[in-house]
């Protein structure tokens, strides 16, 4: 056999079987791998930034309903309304405010409607040192009981601050109503966001993975 014919041999068998392969391929003889999955997508409850509360200063900026907060539609100014207690000295909420769930700290400690309002103008709330502030300015009424959680608030430790790390811009620091309710401001507990997906799990095949 010279050169030329073992170049030509050579050849044709390559020809021949790449041919092979090319009808192996195109008759799909071996099957295609499943796609991989698509990630599933992270819930929307993960990502959301919104606060876990909408408070009267939202409310106001959203221009939304704010007949709850209109205290003189119903109340008298010149008569405060009187608290009602039952015989074990907890508070009644009427009829009319049903939607105020009072649970202020785990023994009921601060379940007192004036704690916080002043009876003299209920559109305003009354610190300890007899500071008064709007109803929707509260944080410092909170800071008046709550002094160690507020220094921390403060300094950016407790709660949320938004904006500028580096003070090159405003900040914005989330009040303390954006979080907790002020009559039940126990913050439930969540449910743990997802860990991150791996994308694929080692030593797992593509078709194995859709299945969860
Ligand atoms: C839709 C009408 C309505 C609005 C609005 C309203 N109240 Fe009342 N509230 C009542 C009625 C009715 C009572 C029970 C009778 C009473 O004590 O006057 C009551 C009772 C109360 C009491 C006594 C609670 C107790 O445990 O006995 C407080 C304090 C009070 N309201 C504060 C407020 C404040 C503060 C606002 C505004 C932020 C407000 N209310 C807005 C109708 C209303
Ligand atoms: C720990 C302080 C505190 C106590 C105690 C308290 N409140 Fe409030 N209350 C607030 C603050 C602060 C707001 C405004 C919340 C916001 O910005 O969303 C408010 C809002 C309200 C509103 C208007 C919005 C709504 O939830 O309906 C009513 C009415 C009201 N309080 C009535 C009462 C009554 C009645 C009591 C007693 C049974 C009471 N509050 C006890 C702090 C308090
Ligand atoms: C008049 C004083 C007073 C004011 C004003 C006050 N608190 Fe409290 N707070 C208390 C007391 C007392 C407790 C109960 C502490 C305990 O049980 O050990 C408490 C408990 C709490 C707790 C813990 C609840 C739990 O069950 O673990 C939170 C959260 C809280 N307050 C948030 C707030 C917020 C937010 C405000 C402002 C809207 C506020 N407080 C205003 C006195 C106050
Ligand atoms: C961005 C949300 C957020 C804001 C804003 C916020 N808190 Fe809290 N706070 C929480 C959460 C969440 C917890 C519960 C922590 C836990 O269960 O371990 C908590 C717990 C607390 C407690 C219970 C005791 C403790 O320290 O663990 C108090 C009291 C309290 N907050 C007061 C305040 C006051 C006062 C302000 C405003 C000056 C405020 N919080 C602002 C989210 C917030």
């Amino acid at each position: 056999m010279n050169d030329q014919s073992k170049t030509s041999l050579t050849l044709t068998i390559l020809v021949a079987a790449l041919t092979v392969l090319t009808v192996a391929f195109l008759s799909n003889l071996w099957g295609r791998t499943s796609p991989v999955a698509d990630l599933p997508l992270v819930p929307p409850w993960v990502t959301n930034t919104a606060t876990a509360r909408t408070n009267y200063a939202d409310l106001i900026r959203m221009k939304a309903d704010l007949s709850d907060f209109d205290c003189y539609v119903c109340h008298d100014q010149k008569k405060p309304p009187v608290l009602k207690f039952d015989a074990n000295h907890n508070i009644i909420v009427p009829d009319e405010h049903k939607d105020i769930v009072m649970g202020h700290g785990r023994h009921n400690r601060n379940n007192v409607c004036y704690n916080c309002h002043d009876e003299s103008n209920l559109e305003l709330v009354q610190t300890r040192d007899g500071r008064e502030l709007k109803l929707s300015e509260s944080t410092p009424l909170c800071g008046s009981c709550h002094g160690p959680t507020y220094r921390d608030w403060e300094a950016g430790v407790h709660g949320r601050t938004s904006g500028f790390w580096d003070r090159s811009g405003p900040i914005d620091r989330k009040p303390c109503v954006s979080c907790h309710d002020p009559h039940s401001p126990k913050f439930p507990s969540r449910e743990p966001a997802p860990g991150p997906h791996p994308l694929r799990v080692a030593g797992s095949r593509p078709s194995q993975e859709r299945t969860h």
